[in-house]
Protein backbone atom coordinates (compact mmCIF):
# COMPACT_ATOMS: atom_id res chain seq x y z
CA UNK A 1 0.00 0.00 0.00
CA UNK A 2 1.62 3.13 -1.21
CA UNK A 3 0.60 6.50 0.37
CA UNK A 4 0.12 9.52 -2.25
CA UNK A 5 1.55 12.94 -1.75
CA UNK A 6 -2.29 13.90 -2.48
CA UNK A 7 -4.11 14.56 0.74
CA UNK A 8 -7.72 14.46 1.71
CA UNK A 9 -9.31 17.39 3.72
CA UNK A 10 -12.53 17.30 5.82
CA UNK A 11 -13.98 20.38 7.29
CA UNK A 12 -17.14 20.33 9.25
CA UNK A 13 -19.23 23.82 8.93
CA UNK A 14 -19.69 23.70 12.56
CA UNK A 15 -16.38 25.53 13.29
CA UNK A 16 -15.01 22.00 14.34
CA UNK A 17 -10.88 21.72 13.22
CA UNK A 18 -10.18 21.00 9.47
CA UNK A 19 -8.03 17.41 9.01
CA UNK A 20 -6.41 15.85 7.07
CA UNK A 21 -6.51 12.58 5.74
CA UNK A 22 -3.49 9.96 4.57
CA UNK A 23 -5.06 8.84 0.43
CA UNK A 24 -3.08 5.59 -0.44
CA UNK A 25 -2.48 3.81 -3.67
CA UNK A 26 -3.09 0.64 -5.15
CA UNK A 27 -1.44 -1.01 -8.04
CA UNK A 28 -4.58 -0.10 -10.61
CA UNK A 29 -8.16 1.20 -9.49
CA UNK A 30 -9.40 3.86 -7.23
CA UNK A 31 -7.60 5.60 -4.60
CA UNK A 32 -8.67 4.92 -0.65
CA UNK A 33 -8.60 8.00 2.04
CA UNK A 34 -7.69 6.81 4.79
CA UNK A 35 -10.14 7.37 7.66
CA UNK A 36 -9.11 4.91 10.61
CA UNK A 37 -8.34 8.01 12.80
CA UNK A 38 -11.81 10.22 11.88
CA UNK A 39 -13.26 9.07 15.19
CA UNK A 40 -10.24 10.02 17.21
CA UNK A 41 -9.56 13.18 16.02
CA UNK A 42 -13.38 14.43 14.99
CA UNK A 43 -15.87 12.37 16.94
CA UNK A 44 -17.49 11.51 14.21
CA UNK A 45 -17.91 8.04 11.91
CA UNK A 46 -18.57 7.96 7.97
CA UNK A 47 -21.81 6.34 6.69
CA UNK A 48 -21.97 3.79 4.19
CA UNK A 49 -24.54 1.40 3.82
CA UNK A 50 -23.71 -1.51 1.65
CA UNK A 51 -20.75 -0.42 1.32
CA UNK A 52 -21.25 1.72 -1.84
CA UNK A 53 -17.53 3.58 -1.20
CA UNK A 54 -15.75 1.68 1.62
CA UNK A 55 -12.61 -0.32 1.03
CA UNK A 56 -12.91 -3.14 4.05
CA UNK A 57 -9.56 -4.25 3.23
CA UNK A 58 -6.44 -4.39 0.95
CA UNK A 59 -6.13 -7.11 -1.06
CA UNK A 60 -3.89 -8.51 -3.97
CA UNK A 61 -5.73 -11.14 -4.92
CA UNK A 62 -8.73 -10.10 -7.16
CA UNK A 63 -9.00 -6.73 -9.07
CA UNK A 64 -11.84 -6.26 -10.97
CA UNK A 65 -12.46 -2.72 -13.54
CA UNK A 66 -15.93 -2.55 -13.05
CA UNK A 67 -16.30 -0.14 -16.45
CA UNK A 68 -14.38 -2.03 -18.61
CA UNK A 69 -15.54 -4.87 -17.51
CA UNK A 70 -12.50 -6.53 -16.25
CA UNK A 71 -11.70 -9.21 -13.82
CA UNK A 72 -8.23 -10.33 -12.64
CA UNK A 73 -6.91 -12.88 -10.73
CA UNK A 74 -3.59 -12.31 -9.15
CA UNK A 75 -3.28 -9.87 -12.21
CA UNK A 76 -4.30 -12.58 -15.04
CA UNK A 77 -7.29 -11.92 -17.26
CA UNK A 78 -9.84 -14.57 -16.40
CA UNK A 79 -9.93 -14.74 -20.17
CA UNK A 80 -6.80 -16.45 -20.09
CA UNK A 81 -6.79 -18.13 -17.38
CA UNK A 82 -10.31 -19.94 -18.67
CA UNK A 83 -8.24 -20.86 -21.61
CA UNK A 84 -5.08 -21.92 -20.36
CA UNK A 85 -5.55 -23.12 -17.47
CA UNK A 86 -7.66 -25.93 -15.05
CA UNK A 87 -9.28 -24.92 -11.66
CA UNK A 88 -6.53 -26.76 -9.81
CA UNK A 89 -4.28 -24.62 -11.33
CA UNK A 90 -6.31 -21.29 -10.56
CA UNK A 91 -6.87 -22.56 -7.14
CA UNK A 92 -2.75 -23.01 -6.33
CA UNK A 93 -2.48 -19.03 -8.35
CA UNK A 94 -5.12 -17.53 -5.64
CA UNK A 95 -3.71 -19.41 -2.32
CA UNK A 96 -0.40 -19.03 -2.96
CA UNK A 97 0.35 -15.87 -5.77
CA UNK A 98 1.55 -17.72 -8.60
CA UNK A 99 0.35 -20.58 -11.41
CA UNK A 100 2.42 -23.83 -10.49
CA UNK A 101 5.19 -25.22 -13.17
CA UNK A 102 4.56 -28.75 -13.91
CA UNK A 103 6.14 -30.31 -10.79
CA UNK A 104 4.18 -27.49 -8.94
CA UNK A 105 1.20 -28.47 -10.82
CA UNK A 106 1.05 -32.39 -9.87
CA UNK A 107 2.28 -31.77 -6.46
CA UNK A 108 -0.64 -30.18 -5.88
CA UNK A 109 -3.28 -32.40 -7.49
CA UNK A 110 -1.68 -35.45 -5.35
CA UNK A 111 -1.83 -33.29 -2.49
CA UNK A 112 -5.95 -31.89 -3.39
CA UNK A 113 -6.73 -35.52 -4.33
CA UNK A 114 -5.55 -36.94 -1.35
CA UNK A 115 -7.65 -35.26 0.66
CA UNK A 116 -10.75 -35.65 -0.87
CA UNK A 117 -12.34 -38.43 1.46
CA UNK A 118 -14.38 -37.55 4.10
CA UNK A 119 -14.52 -39.07 7.63
CA UNK A 120 -17.18 -42.00 7.76
CA UNK A 121 -18.97 -40.19 10.07
CA UNK A 122 -19.86 -37.46 8.26
CA UNK A 123 -21.91 -39.77 6.58
CA UNK A 124 -24.26 -40.29 9.26
CA UNK A 125 -23.90 -36.52 10.02
CA UNK A 126 -25.74 -35.79 6.49
CA UNK A 127 -28.13 -38.74 6.99
CA UNK A 128 -29.62 -36.76 9.91
CA UNK A 129 -30.98 -34.09 7.70
CA UNK A 130 -34.56 -34.14 6.38
CA UNK A 131 -34.32 -36.08 2.75
CA UNK A 132 -35.70 -32.49 1.07
CA UNK A 133 -33.26 -30.62 2.39
CA UNK A 134 -31.86 -27.68 0.40
CA UNK A 135 -28.34 -28.69 -0.73
CA UNK A 136 -27.06 -25.34 0.93
CA UNK A 137 -28.87 -26.18 4.03
CA UNK A 138 -26.88 -29.49 4.05
CA UNK A 139 -23.70 -27.77 2.84
CA UNK A 140 -23.74 -25.07 5.65
CA UNK A 141 -23.95 -27.75 7.90
CA UNK A 142 -21.41 -30.03 6.95
CA UNK A 143 -18.96 -28.05 6.51
CA UNK A 144 -19.58 -25.76 9.69
CA UNK A 145 -19.36 -29.56 11.05
CA UNK A 146 -15.74 -30.30 9.55
CA UNK A 147 -14.14 -28.05 12.45
CA UNK A 148 -15.25 -31.19 14.39
CA UNK A 149 -13.59 -33.35 12.52
CA UNK A 150 -10.31 -31.30 12.32
CA UNK A 151 -9.98 -30.18 15.86
CA UNK A 152 -6.33 -30.82 16.21
CA UNK A 153 -4.89 -28.71 13.30
CA UNK A 154 -7.34 -25.57 13.82
CA UNK A 155 -4.48 -22.97 15.18
CA UNK A 156 -5.12 -20.11 12.77
CA UNK A 157 -1.82 -18.65 13.37
CA UNK A 158 -0.05 -21.92 12.25
CA UNK A 159 1.08 -21.49 8.55
CA UNK A 160 0.83 -25.36 8.44
CA UNK A 161 -2.76 -25.79 9.82
CA UNK A 162 -4.05 -23.04 7.89
CA UNK A 163 -1.90 -24.74 4.34
CA UNK A 164 -3.61 -27.56 5.04
CA UNK A 165 -7.28 -26.52 5.87
CA UNK A 166 -7.33 -24.88 2.70
CA UNK A 167 -6.47 -28.14 0.95
CA UNK A 168 -8.77 -29.95 2.95
CA UNK A 169 -11.65 -27.75 2.00
CA UNK A 170 -10.67 -27.59 -2.01
CA UNK A 171 -10.43 -31.30 -1.61
CA UNK A 172 -13.72 -32.30 0.37
CA UNK A 173 -16.05 -29.82 -0.98
CA UNK A 174 -16.90 -31.88 -4.14
CA UNK A 175 -17.32 -35.11 -2.02
CA UNK A 176 -19.61 -32.85 0.41
CA UNK A 177 -21.44 -31.52 -2.29
CA UNK A 178 -21.59 -34.53 -4.34
CA UNK A 179 -23.09 -35.97 -1.26
CA UNK A 180 -26.01 -33.83 -0.45
CA UNK A 181 -27.29 -34.28 -4.24
CA UNK A 182 -27.23 -37.69 -3.77
CA UNK A 183 -29.03 -37.76 -0.37
CA UNK A 184 -31.30 -35.93 -2.03
CA UNK A 185 -32.23 -38.25 -4.40
CA UNK A 186 -31.60 -41.08 -2.08
CA UNK A 187 -28.95 -42.36 -4.48
CA UNK A 188 -25.56 -44.39 -2.67
CA UNK A 189 -22.90 -41.77 -1.84
CA UNK A 190 -19.84 -42.73 -3.95
CA UNK A 191 -16.24 -42.43 -2.68
CA UNK A 192 -13.64 -40.38 -4.75
CA UNK A 193 -12.09 -41.82 -7.58
CA UNK A 194 -8.34 -40.62 -7.44
CA UNK A 195 -7.60 -41.35 -11.21
CA UNK A 196 -10.18 -38.84 -11.99
CA UNK A 197 -9.27 -35.13 -12.40
CA UNK A 198 -10.47 -32.86 -9.61
CA UNK A 199 -13.37 -31.71 -12.08
CA UNK A 200 -13.96 -35.06 -13.28
CA UNK A 201 -14.47 -37.04 -10.02
CA UNK A 202 -17.07 -34.15 -9.07
CA UNK A 203 -19.23 -35.64 -11.61
CA UNK A 204 -18.28 -39.33 -11.21
CA UNK A 205 -19.73 -38.50 -7.64
CA UNK A 206 -22.67 -37.05 -8.70
CA UNK A 207 -23.93 -39.13 -11.57
CA UNK A 208 -22.33 -41.93 -11.05
CA UNK A 209 -23.81 -45.16 -9.38
CA UNK A 210 -22.43 -48.38 -7.76
CA UNK A 211 -24.51 -50.59 -10.52
CA UNK A 212 -22.75 -49.36 -13.57
CA UNK A 213 -18.88 -48.10 -14.97
CA UNK A 214 -19.52 -43.87 -15.44
CA UNK A 215 -17.70 -42.52 -18.22
CA UNK A 216 -16.91 -38.55 -17.95
CA UNK A 217 -17.75 -36.53 -20.73
CA UNK A 218 -14.62 -34.38 -21.85
CA UNK A 219 -16.72 -31.47 -23.03
CA UNK A 220 -18.94 -31.81 -19.93
CA UNK A 221 -15.80 -32.17 -18.09
CA UNK A 222 -14.10 -28.57 -19.39
CA UNK A 223 -17.47 -27.11 -19.00
CA UNK A 224 -17.95 -27.81 -15.62
CA UNK A 225 -14.14 -27.35 -14.76
CA UNK A 226 -14.69 -23.77 -16.64
CA UNK A 227 -17.59 -22.64 -14.44
CA UNK A 228 -15.42 -23.38 -11.42
CA UNK A 229 -12.66 -20.91 -12.73
CA UNK A 230 -14.96 -17.99 -13.66
CA UNK A 231 -16.64 -18.88 -10.02
CA UNK A 232 -13.39 -19.36 -8.04
CA UNK A 233 -13.18 -15.43 -6.53
CA UNK A 234 -14.59 -11.90 -6.76
CA UNK A 235 -12.90 -9.90 -4.56
CA UNK A 236 -14.84 -8.18 -1.51
CA UNK A 237 -18.74 -9.51 -2.62
CA UNK A 238 -21.40 -9.93 0.31
CA UNK A 239 -19.87 -13.84 0.76
CA UNK A 240 -16.66 -13.06 0.62
CA UNK A 241 -16.59 -9.90 3.21
CA UNK A 242 -18.84 -12.40 5.58
CA UNK A 243 -15.99 -14.96 5.33
CA UNK A 244 -13.44 -12.21 6.20
CA UNK A 245 -16.01 -10.49 9.13
CA UNK A 246 -16.94 -14.26 10.75
CA UNK A 247 -12.79 -15.02 10.45
CA UNK A 248 -12.04 -11.57 11.66
CA UNK A 249 -12.70 -13.02 15.37
CA UNK A 250 -10.40 -15.55 15.23
CA UNK A 251 -13.20 -18.61 14.60
CA UNK A 252 -11.35 -21.70 13.06
CA UNK A 253 -11.31 -21.48 8.82
CA UNK A 254 -14.50 -24.19 8.49
CA UNK A 255 -16.80 -21.90 10.40
CA UNK A 256 -15.76 -19.28 7.96
CA UNK A 257 -16.52 -20.62 5.05
CA UNK A 258 -19.86 -22.36 6.46
CA UNK A 259 -20.68 -18.76 7.22
CA UNK A 260 -19.67 -17.72 3.53
CA UNK A 261 -22.08 -20.37 2.11
CA UNK A 262 -24.78 -19.14 4.34
CA UNK A 263 -24.49 -15.79 2.85
CA UNK A 264 -23.50 -17.16 -0.81
CA UNK A 265 -27.26 -18.66 -0.41
CA UNK A 266 -29.13 -15.49 -1.15
CA UNK A 267 -30.93 -14.84 -4.02
CA UNK A 268 -28.90 -11.36 -4.96
CA UNK A 269 -25.95 -13.49 -4.58
CA UNK A 270 -25.15 -16.97 -5.48
CA UNK A 271 -28.92 -18.03 -4.98
CA UNK A 272 -29.16 -15.65 -8.66
CA UNK A 273 -28.52 -18.81 -10.77
CA UNK A 274 -31.18 -20.96 -9.41
CA UNK A 275 -33.50 -17.57 -9.74
CA UNK A 276 -32.34 -17.27 -13.14
CA UNK A 277 -33.05 -20.63 -14.10
CA UNK A 278 -36.51 -20.67 -12.25
CA UNK A 279 -37.40 -17.20 -14.11
CA UNK A 280 -36.57 -18.61 -17.32
CA UNK A 281 -38.53 -22.03 -16.82
CA UNK A 282 -41.66 -19.88 -15.92
CA UNK A 283 -41.56 -17.86 -19.10
CA UNK A 284 -40.93 -20.67 -20.73
CA UNK A 285 -44.00 -22.29 -19.21
CA UNK A 286 -46.38 -19.05 -20.02
CA UNK A 287 -45.45 -18.84 -23.37
CA UNK A 288 -41.69 -18.44 -24.06
CA UNK A 289 -40.36 -16.23 -26.17
CA UNK A 290 -43.31 -14.92 -27.43
CA UNK A 291 -43.78 -13.81 -23.21
CA UNK A 292 -40.77 -11.48 -23.66
CA UNK A 293 -42.50 -8.60 -24.20
CA UNK A 294 -44.94 -8.47 -21.43
CA UNK A 295 -42.16 -9.68 -18.73
CA UNK A 296 -39.98 -7.29 -18.94
CA UNK A 297 -43.09 -4.66 -18.69
CA UNK A 298 -42.70 -6.16 -15.61
CA UNK A 299 -39.59 -5.87 -14.46
CA UNK A 300 -39.34 -2.09 -15.77
CA UNK A 301 -42.40 -1.47 -13.43
CA UNK A 302 -40.77 -0.91 -9.91
CA UNK A 303 -44.03 -1.56 -8.15
CA UNK A 304 -43.69 -5.49 -9.33
CA UNK A 305 -41.29 -6.34 -7.43
CA UNK A 306 -40.00 -8.53 -10.37
CA UNK A 307 -36.19 -8.52 -11.47
CA UNK A 308 -34.49 -10.09 -14.50
CA UNK A 309 -32.40 -12.80 -12.56
CA UNK A 310 -29.09 -12.65 -13.66
CA UNK A 311 -28.69 -9.07 -14.84
CA UNK A 312 -27.24 -6.43 -13.26
CA UNK A 313 -24.03 -6.02 -10.52
CA UNK A 314 -22.61 -4.14 -7.88
CA UNK A 315 -19.44 -3.48 -9.71
CA UNK A 316 -19.92 -4.02 -13.42
CA UNK A 317 -21.43 -1.49 -15.45
CA UNK A 318 -20.50 -3.49 -18.36
CA UNK A 319 -20.52 -6.83 -19.69
CA UNK A 320 -19.60 -9.42 -16.78
CA UNK A 321 -16.49 -11.07 -18.48
CA UNK A 322 -17.39 -14.09 -16.87
CA UNK A 323 -20.95 -14.35 -18.68
CA UNK A 324 -19.38 -13.48 -22.16
CA UNK A 325 -17.14 -16.61 -21.12
CA UNK A 326 -20.12 -18.40 -19.73
CA UNK A 327 -22.53 -17.62 -23.21
CA UNK A 328 -19.14 -19.35 -24.65
CA UNK A 329 -19.52 -22.77 -22.47
CA UNK A 330 -23.01 -22.68 -23.12
CA UNK A 331 -22.84 -22.84 -27.10
CA UNK A 332 -20.23 -25.35 -26.58
CA UNK A 333 -21.95 -27.79 -24.02
CA UNK A 334 -25.58 -27.49 -25.61
CA UNK A 335 -23.46 -28.50 -29.19
CA UNK A 336 -21.87 -31.37 -27.62
CA UNK A 337 -24.85 -32.29 -25.89
CA UNK A 338 -27.08 -32.23 -29.05
CA UNK A 339 -29.37 -29.67 -27.69
CA UNK A 340 -28.38 -26.67 -30.08
CA UNK A 341 -32.18 -25.66 -29.77
CA UNK A 342 -32.63 -25.58 -26.12
CA UNK A 343 -35.59 -23.15 -25.69
CA UNK A 344 -34.41 -21.45 -22.60
CA UNK A 345 -31.40 -20.61 -24.62
CA UNK A 346 -32.77 -19.01 -27.10
CA UNK A 347 -34.90 -17.06 -24.26
CA UNK A 348 -32.27 -16.47 -22.66
CA UNK A 349 -30.86 -14.89 -26.18
CA UNK A 350 -33.79 -13.27 -26.62
CA UNK A 351 -34.03 -11.16 -22.65
CA UNK A 352 -30.22 -10.32 -23.46
CA UNK A 353 -31.27 -8.90 -26.85
CA UNK A 354 -34.15 -6.70 -25.55
CA UNK A 355 -32.59 -5.90 -22.54
CA UNK A 356 -29.40 -4.47 -23.93
CA UNK A 357 -31.82 -1.90 -26.36
CA UNK A 358 -33.67 -0.91 -23.60
CA UNK A 359 -33.49 2.43 -22.15
CA UNK A 360 -34.19 1.02 -18.95
CA UNK A 361 -31.66 -1.11 -18.75
CA UNK A 362 -29.21 0.77 -20.77
CA UNK A 363 -29.76 3.78 -18.20
CA UNK A 364 -29.03 2.07 -15.19
CA UNK A 365 -25.91 0.40 -17.16
CA UNK A 366 -27.42 -3.15 -16.09
CA UNK A 367 -25.81 -6.08 -18.10
CA UNK A 368 -25.98 -10.18 -17.85
CA UNK A 369 -23.59 -11.36 -15.24
CA UNK A 370 -22.04 -14.75 -14.76
CA UNK A 371 -25.73 -16.07 -13.43
CA UNK A 372 -27.35 -15.75 -16.78
CA UNK A 373 -25.91 -18.83 -18.22
CA UNK A 374 -24.33 -20.39 -15.74
CA UNK A 375 -28.04 -22.18 -14.73
CA UNK A 376 -28.37 -23.05 -18.33
CA UNK A 377 -25.17 -25.18 -19.06
CA UNK A 378 -25.76 -26.57 -15.17
CA UNK A 379 -28.86 -27.79 -16.56
CA UNK A 380 -27.28 -29.58 -19.28
CA UNK A 381 -25.05 -31.54 -18.01
CA UNK A 382 -27.54 -32.63 -15.30
CA UNK A 383 -26.87 -30.69 -12.36
CA UNK A 384 -30.58 -29.80 -11.05
CA UNK A 385 -31.41 -26.21 -10.15
CA UNK A 386 -31.01 -26.36 -6.55
CA UNK A 387 -27.75 -27.92 -6.95
CA UNK A 388 -26.58 -24.65 -8.42
CA UNK A 389 -25.67 -22.37 -6.04
CA UNK A 390 -23.88 -25.79 -4.28
CA UNK A 391 -21.75 -25.76 -6.98
CA UNK A 392 -21.01 -21.75 -6.85
CA UNK A 393 -20.31 -22.61 -3.44
CA UNK A 394 -17.40 -25.54 -4.20
CA UNK A 395 -15.88 -23.42 -6.50
CA UNK A 396 -15.83 -19.89 -4.23
CA UNK A 397 -14.17 -21.58 -1.28
CA UNK A 398 -10.81 -21.59 -3.01
CA UNK A 399 -11.04 -17.79 -2.93
CA UNK A 400 -12.91 -17.26 0.51
CA UNK A 401 -10.19 -19.83 1.68
CA UNK A 402 -7.27 -17.34 0.05
CA UNK A 403 -8.83 -14.19 1.37
CA UNK A 404 -9.15 -15.48 4.69
CA UNK A 405 -5.76 -16.91 4.82
CA UNK A 406 -4.62 -13.16 3.53
CA UNK A 407 -6.47 -11.27 6.07
CA UNK A 408 -4.75 -13.59 9.15
CA UNK A 409 -1.57 -12.57 7.87
CA UNK A 410 -2.34 -8.82 7.04
CA UNK A 411 -0.21 -6.22 9.32
CA UNK A 412 -3.85 -4.39 9.70
CA UNK A 413 -5.93 -7.52 10.76
CA UNK A 414 -7.79 -7.20 13.69
CA UNK A 415 -11.53 -7.78 14.51
CA UNK A 416 -14.00 -6.37 11.98
CA UNK A 417 -16.78 -4.14 14.02
CA UNK A 418 -18.32 -1.76 11.92
CA UNK A 419 -20.01 1.02 14.06
CA UNK A 420 -24.02 2.96 13.41
CA UNK A 421 -25.55 5.74 13.16
CA UNK A 422 -27.94 5.55 15.92
CA UNK A 423 -31.78 6.22 15.62
CA UNK A 424 -33.62 4.47 18.44
CA UNK A 425 -35.08 6.58 21.34
CA UNK A 426 -33.02 8.42 23.66
CA UNK A 427 -32.41 6.85 27.01
CA UNK A 428 -35.73 6.60 28.88
CA UNK A 429 -36.75 4.50 31.98
CA UNK A 430 -39.22 1.76 32.48
CA UNK A 431 -40.95 3.26 35.19
N1 LIG B 1 -33.65 -6.19 -13.01
C1 LIG B 1 -34.32 -5.02 -13.02
N2 LIG B 1 -33.86 -3.89 -12.48
C2 LIG B 1 -32.68 -3.94 -11.87
C3 LIG B 1 -31.91 -5.14 -11.80
C4 LIG B 1 -32.45 -6.28 -12.41
N3 LIG B 1 -31.79 -7.45 -12.38
N4 LIG B 1 -30.77 -4.91 -11.13
C5 LIG B 1 -30.82 -3.62 -10.78
N5 LIG B 1 -31.95 -3.03 -11.22
C6 LIG B 1 -32.34 -1.62 -11.09
C7 LIG B 1 -32.84 -1.30 -9.68
O1 LIG B 1 -34.25 -1.45 -9.61
C8 LIG B 1 -32.40 0.12 -9.53
O2 LIG B 1 -33.28 0.93 -10.25
P1 LIG B 1 -33.69 2.39 -9.69
O3 LIG B 1 -32.42 3.19 -9.72
O4 LIG B 1 -34.72 2.88 -10.65
O5 LIG B 1 -34.20 2.19 -8.31
C9 LIG B 1 -31.06 0.18 -10.24
O6 LIG B 1 -31.13 -0.86 -11.25
C10 LIG B 1 -29.85 -0.08 -9.33
O7 LIG B 1 -30.08 -1.32 -8.66
P2 LIG B 1 -29.62 -1.64 -7.19
O8 LIG B 1 -30.46 -2.73 -6.64
O9 LIG B 1 -29.56 -0.35 -6.41
O10 LIG B 1 -28.14 -2.12 -7.45
P3 LIG B 1 -27.24 -2.95 -6.46
O11 LIG B 1 -25.85 -2.68 -6.85
O12 LIG B 1 -27.65 -2.69 -5.04
O13 LIG B 1 -27.65 -4.47 -6.79
C11 LIG B 1 -27.70 -6.63 -7.70
C12 LIG B 1 -26.90 -5.33 -7.56
C13 LIG B 1 -26.81 -7.70 -8.35
C14 LIG B 1 -28.16 -7.15 -6.33
C15 LIG B 1 -28.92 -6.35 -8.61
O14 LIG B 1 -28.50 -5.92 -9.89
C16 LIG B 1 -29.85 -7.56 -8.73
O15 LIG B 1 -30.72 -7.76 -7.86
N6 LIG B 1 -29.69 -8.38 -9.82
C17 LIG B 1 -30.45 -9.59 -9.96
C18 LIG B 1 -29.86 -10.67 -9.09
C19 LIG B 1 -28.56 -11.21 -9.68
O16 LIG B 1 -28.49 -11.53 -10.86
N7 LIG B 1 -27.56 -11.35 -8.81
C20 LIG B 1 -26.28 -11.96 -9.20
C21 LIG B 1 -25.11 -11.04 -9.04
S1 LIG B 1 -23.67 -11.71 -9.86
C22 LIG B 1 -23.28 -13.12 -8.99
C23 LIG B 1 -22.75 -12.84 -7.64
O17 LIG B 1 -21.76 -12.10 -7.53
O18 LIG B 1 -23.29 -13.39 -6.68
Amino acid sequence: MQRSDTKATLSFSDGRATVELPVYKGTVGPDVVDIRKLYGETGTFTFDPGFMATASTKSSITYIDGDKGQLLYRGYPIEQLAENCDFLEVCHLLLFGELPDEDGKQEFERLVTHHTMVKEHMYNFVRGFHHDAHPMAILTGMVGAMSAFYHDQLDINNPEDRRISAIRLIAKLPTIVAMAYKYGIGQPFMYPQNNLSYTGNFLYMMFGTPCEDYQVNEVVERALDRIFILHADHEQNASTSTVRLCGSSGTNPYAAIAAGIACLWGPAHGGANEACLNMLEQIHAQGGVAKVGEFMEQVKDRTSGVRLMGFGHRVYKNYDPRAKLMQETCKEVLEALGLEDDPLFKLAMELERIALEDEYFVERRLYPNVDFYSGIVQRAIGIPTDMFTGIFALARTAGWIAQWDEMITDDDFRIGRPRQLYVGPGERNVK
